[in-house]
């Protein structure tokens, strides 16, 4: 026997590990559960006592010296591994620059809220599912009134009062049921309509709303606030003009074109040749909103506006579809870098 275990000592010395298989075929020789120590061991429990000593210790150094073998090998192949791993391949094609663009509806919002601020706007919220008060009934649109035709929206059917907002107008209350005047304040988000996906419309788009309110604003603050603001965002150049409209929460309304910035109101296809392009819904806010948000209609009076951002970032950059916004196409994306 102790022959046979001074031999396997000379194996395991000999044995060459250059890989995970000659590490494995090593193991299965020597350390596995019916590999050759085993059955050295076996064979040992039958040795007359007085060989056992002798027999045992040497039995136990062959053990030891497979055991450490293996593990130096083992760590030997690891390190090795994770050398070729690291090793740096010059030839690859560079990493490409994976900074992410800023979307062109908040690069549009972002400049229009810096337009305002300089003249004394600030930044107010409101929610998103709104109830019939805040959407329409506070807004002055009488219950079966037609122009909440006009605005169709997604409701809940079990709850017919509750609705998501078809426009920032519902902020006016929103505001106004909190702050008394006087208030000069943005509302901006997302607004929706029961209306297809197509080029020109969705069933979301995102509004910018503005309004002011305090002693003696009058139609002039108005018209002179948006012509600044055409001007700050188009150029000095632009034109503004105030065609007579109707919404039930201003009186007088008015819709506000500004001139074409691509033919400088000569007429082109973007402006379908008449030198202009509608860009926002406005007036002097009516007396029963202010009555419904228990403010004094004499005391205070107000305008208001409110324009879509999708619209405006359209004719900023020439986009001709409105599913370009919401498709998440990097091509497109990627176009729109800062503001
Ligand atoms: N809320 C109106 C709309 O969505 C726009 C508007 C806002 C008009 C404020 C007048 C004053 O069409």
């Amino acid at each position: 026997m102790l022959e046979k275990i001074h031999t396997y000592l000379s194996e395991v010395d000999k044995f060459g590990i250059t890989n995970h298989q000659e590490l494995e075929k090593f193991r299965l020789h020597f350390l596995a559960k019916k590999g050759v120590i085993t059955e050295l061991f076996d064979a040992f429990k039958t040795l007359p006592s007085d060989q056992k000593k002798i027999v045992g210790q040497e039995l136990n150094k062959l053990k030891q010296a497979a055991e450490e073998k293996f593990k130096h090998a083992q760590t030997t192949l690891e390190n090795l591994n994770h050398q070729q791993h690291e090793k740096v391949d010059v030839s690859l094609p560079d990493i490409p620059d994976t900074t992410g663009s800023i979307h062109p509806l908040h690069i549009t919002q972002q400049r229009i809220i810096e337009i305002f601020e300089r003249i004394g706007f600030n930044l107010s919220e409101g929610p998103e599912i709104e109830d019939d008060w805040h959407n329409f009934t506070a807004l002055n649109f009488p219950p079966n009134h037609p122009a909440r035709d006009m605005q169709d929206t997604f409701f809940i059917e079990k709850n017919p009062d509750i609705a998501l907002r078809t426009h920032t107008s519902s902020v006016q209350i929103q505001v106004l049921e909190k702050q008394s005047p006087p208030v000069r304040t943005l509302a901006l988000g997302r607004v929706y309509r029961n209306e297809a996906i197509s080029a020109r419309s969705n069933c979301f788009f995102h509004q910018i709303e503005g309004f002011y309110i305090d002693q003696q604003v009058s139609f002039k603050d108005l018209k002179q606030t948006l012509y600044y603001f055409a001007k700050e965002l188009l150029g000095k150049e632009t034109q503004i003009r105030l065609r007579p409209s109707y919404f039930p929460f201003t009186e007088p309304s008015a819709e506000m074109d500004v001139s074409c910035n691509l033919c400088s109101g000569k007429g082109c296809n973007v402006c379908k040749y008449t030198g202009w392009l509608e860009i926002a819904g406005s007036g002097m806010i009516h007396p029963n909103v202010l009555r419904n948000c228990k403010i004094d209609s004499d005391r205070f009076s107000g305008f208001a506006f409110g324009m879509g951002i999708e619209r405006i970032t359209m004719m900023l950059y020439q986009i001709h579809d409105l599913r370009l916004f919401v498709e998440n196409d990097i091509r497109f994306l990627r176009q729109f870098k800062s503001f």
